[in-house]
C-alpha cells in the first residue's frame, strides 16, 4: 500500500510533516457498499475512532444492520444530525441523489467550515459549487476493492478547498489502497478504469474459468486458480514496474502455447475490446450527473 502523498501529476511524493495524521470527527452521508468499504479501513487503521463516526442511511434496515457493523458508532436516518456532528463530511450516496440531498433547507448552515469529500460518480466540482457554495469540497473516485484495502482513488480538490484537505483526502484514502492527486478533467476515465474496472477484471476472471471448465476443471479450482493468477501479475507488473508487453513476451516461448493463446485474443480483437470498454464507460461517466435528455 502507498504510504507517500502525491504530487499534482500523479506521482507519489513526501509526506507534509503539517499535514494531520488521523481524522477527528467524521461524518459518512450514505453508508452501502463504498461507505462501509472506507469507514472499515479507517477504523481498523485507527485513522478514527469508532465513537467519532456518524453515518446515515435512509432506511430503518440498513440503520441497524449498519449499528451492527459499525459496534460504537452513531446510525441515524437524518443527514443534518450526522454532518453537524462532524469536521469531515464523506457522501457515498447515489449519484441521482446528491442533488435533493444537498437542496435541504438546512444543509448549506450544517455544511460551514467543514470539509465534505464525494465519491459520487460524475458529480463535478462545479456542480456541487453551484449546489453549496463556499464549501470546502474535495472529489474522490475510488473502487471496491477498498474492501480489501487494495482500492485505487484519485483525488481533486474544488475552490474552495485547500492543500491541506486535499493531502487529509489522500491520507484518508491510502487507508484502504493507493491514492493518488490527479485534475479534474480525468475524472471520467477514473471512474471507468478505476471505479468500473473490478467489473471488468471479475468478468475476466469469470471468462478464464470457463475456459478451464470447459476443458474439465472443477469450477472451484478454476476460479481460485484465475484470480490468484491474475492476482499475482497484477501485482508483479506493480512491483517491477516492467512495461506489460515486456512481461507478457517474458511468459512467450516462440513456437510455444502462451503464442497460441494470444494470437487466439488478437484474432478477437481483445486489446481493442478492452481499450474501447475503457472509452465507452468514460463517456457514459461523463453523463452521469447531467440532466436526462
Ligand atoms: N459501487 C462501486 O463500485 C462504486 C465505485 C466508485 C464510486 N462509487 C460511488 O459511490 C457512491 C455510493 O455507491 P454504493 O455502491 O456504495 O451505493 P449503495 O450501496 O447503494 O449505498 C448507498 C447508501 O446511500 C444511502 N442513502 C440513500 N438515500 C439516502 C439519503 N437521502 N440520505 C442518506 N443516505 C441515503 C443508502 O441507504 P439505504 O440502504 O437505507 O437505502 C445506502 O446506505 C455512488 O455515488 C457511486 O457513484 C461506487
Amino acid at each position: 500500500m502507498s504510504t507517500s502523498a502525491p504530487t499534482a501529476a500523479g506521482e507519489q511524493a513526501a509526506p507534509s510533516a503539517t499535514a494531520p495524521l488521523t481524522l477527528d470527527r467524521l461524518a459518512v452521508v450514505g453508508c452501502g457498499v463504498m461507505g462501509k468499504a472506507i469507514v472499515k479501513g479507517l477504523i481498523d487503521n485507527n485513522f478514527v475512532a469508532p465513537a467519532h463516526v456518524t453515518a446515515s442511511v435512509a432506511s430503518d434496515d440498513s440503520a441497524s444492520a449498519l449499528g451492527a457493523y459499525f459496534p460504537g458508532s452513531t446510525i441515524v436516518r437524518d443527514n443534518i444530525t450526522a454532518i453537524k456532528s462532524a469536521d469531515v463530511v464523506l457522501l457515498c450516496i447515489k449519484p441521482f441523489y446528491v442533488r435533493t440531498v444537498l437542496s435541504e433547507p438546512a444543509i448549506v448552515a450544517a455544511l460551514q467550515g467543514k470539509l465534505l469529500i464525494s465519491i459520487c460518480a460524475g458529480i463535478t466540482l462545479a456542480q456541487f459549487a453551484a449546489l453549496i457554495p463556499n464549501t470546502r469540497v474535495v472529489r474522490a473516485m475510488t473502487n471496491t476493492p477498498a474492501r480489501i484495502r487494495q482500492g485505487m482513488t484519485a483525488v481533486c480538490g474544488g475552490a474552495a478547498a485547500t492543500k491541506q484537505d486535499v493531502l487529509l483526502t489522500v491520507k484518508m484514502f491510502q487507508n484502504v489502497g493507493r491514492c493518488i492527486e490527479l485534475p479534474e478533467t480525468q475524472f471520467d476515465t477514473v471512474t471507468a478504469l478505476a471505479g468500473s474496472g473490478p467489473a471488468f477484471a471479475f468478468m475476466f476472471i469469470e471468462s478464464l474459468a470457463d475456459g478451464a471448465v470447459m476443458m474439465g476443471m472443477p469450477r472451484k479450482i478454476a476460479l481460485e486458480m484465475a484470480a490468484q493468477m491474475v492476482f499475482g501479475s497484477a501485482k508483479l507488473a506493480l512491483d517491477s514496474g516492467e512495461h506489460p508487453a515486456l512481461l507478457k513476451d517474458s511468459v512467450t516461448t516462440p513456437g510455444g502455447c502462451t503464442i497460441a493463446g494470444l494470437l487466439s485474443l488478437e484474432d478477437n480483437k481483445f486489446r481493442g475490446s478492452v481499450a474501447r470498454c475503457i472509452e465507452a464507460t468514460s463517456r457514459r461517466a461523463s453523463e452521469l450527473g447531467q440532466p436526462k435528455k
